[in-house]
């Protein structure tokens, strides 16, 4: 039998009750969000995490015209990188792109290359707790065990080096450790993916014969051979002929978004060829093609794990483009946030062997082939004497 009194004290109980049962939901999906964000934290304390592109050089070396002695990168309210959120983010080791416009054809080109360069290394001795350079992978090691951010270099664009054997040599000699082969330019020996005004290029050879004596002499070197930002076709050539790993130091998948700038699926099955790596870029118009649409951190851990679903997640990795780029995603605004990525792919599954290779493991596989793979060519074969007008 049944009191009207207490079934109206029930009816009146029942939003409570489920506000009650709703909070405690709620609860639990922030436990469960805290949980997976203490343990990204954690692994990241453990295992290094390595970005293979940021370009904090270019602004201080042209923004700011090199000027950065009175400059206090403890705390910058512009960009997206300083070295209190390098700290907050956790990250230990960082590629400086070495960057310079190649639609710019009236500037030295090499020169802009030095004053990037230059400006890298004088921002490591500046800081001299904080930043370690690291040339090898034993220097990386040696800079992450005493708790320094292992800082190396990579030239972004081959037109940097002017078709020369010469200075891509002496750019290894200054410590520069890989060479993206193309901006948004074609250069006289490599496709790129993006030319706004192109010179004459053969449409699909992607690489000349002088294009391809580069790669062989910078894994004679042992520089890594970057293929993002260079056409397909040039993705392609490059597998054809190197003879060691390659690296996408900051690139997104193609069957996602679909731009030339992206990796296609069809190069990502062919990375088991040379034990190659990709590492994802961040960048809102590579990540999320629809205008309507912001992008968000959800986007990128999409385009981590399709690559990973294509190429195996032992070849991913993360190269974000900060201070590359004018908009980042939500939830990935800066480089604080690298843990927020790793949180979400807790949440999605991934296992702790899987982080620790996206976060640098996978990279520095990579790097360590292409310094073995030097050591061995460099015992049979001289430096090279190629000059491109022999090609022309
Ligand atoms: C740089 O800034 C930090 C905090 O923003 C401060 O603690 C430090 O003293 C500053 N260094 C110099 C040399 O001004
Ligand atoms: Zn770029």
């Amino acid at each position: 039998m049944v009191h009207w009194s207490s079934l109206a004290a029930l009816a009146l109980a029942m939003p409570l009750v489920v506000q009650a049962i709703q909070a405690e939901q709620q609860l639990a999906v922030l436990n469960k969000k805290k949980n997976t964000l203490d343990h990204a934290h954690k692994l990241l304390s453990h295992y290094p995490l390595i970005d293979t592109h940021n370009d904090l050089p270019m602004s201080l070396a042209f923004d700011f015209k090199g000027k950065i002695n009175n400059m206090n990168l403890t705390e910058l309210d512009w960009g997206h990188t300083d070295i209190t959120r390098i700290r907050e983010g956790q990250l230990s080791g960082q590629f400086w792109s070495v960057y310079y416009d190649c639609e710019d054809t009236k500037s030295n080109q090499i020169l802009k290359a030095m004053e990037s360069i230059d400006v890298t290394k004088r921002m490591v001795n500046l800081y001299p707790e904080t930043f370690q350079l690291a040339t090898n992978t034993r220097q990386f090691q040696r800079a992450i065990r005493h708790g320094r951010v292992a800082s190396m270099m990579g030239i972004e664009g081959g037109q940097m080096i002017d078709s020369s054997m010469v200075a891509l040599r002496q750019f290894f000699e200054l410590g520069v450790r890989y060479m993206t082969l193309t901006h948004n330019c074609h250069t006289p020996w490599a496709e790129s993916c993006c030319d706004p005004n192109p010179p004459p290029f053969d449409k699909g050879l992607g690489l000349t014969e002088f294009g391809k004596k580069i790669i062989l002499e910078m894994n004679r070197l042992g520089m890594m051979v970057d293929i993002s930002h260079v056409a397909h076709a040039t993705m392609h050539a490059v597998l054809d002929v190197t003879r060691a790993p390659v690296l996408f130091s900051h690139s997104s998948s193609h069957a996602l978004c679909p731009i030339e700038r992206n990796v296609p699926d069809s190069v990502l099955k062919r990375l088991d060829e040379t034990d190659g790596v990709v590492m994802i870029n961040f960048y809102n118009n590579f990540v999320q093609c629809d205008d309507k649409k912001e992008a968000t951190l959800f986007d990128v851990a999409d385009h981590v794990e399709y690559i990973a679903s294509i190429a195996g997640r032992h070849r991913v990795g993360l190269g974000a483009d900060y201070n590359g780029i004018e908009r980042t995603p939500e939830g990935l605004e800066d480089v604080r946030k690298y843990p927020n990525l790793f949180a979400e792919l807790i949440h999605r599954g991934w296992s702790d062997e899987d982080l620790i290779g996206l976060a640098g493991k996978n990279l520095l596989r990579v790097w360590k082939k292409v310094e073995r793979i030097s050591s061995e060519i460099s015992e049979k074969e001289l430096p090279s004497e190629e000059r491109l007008e022999e090609y022309l």
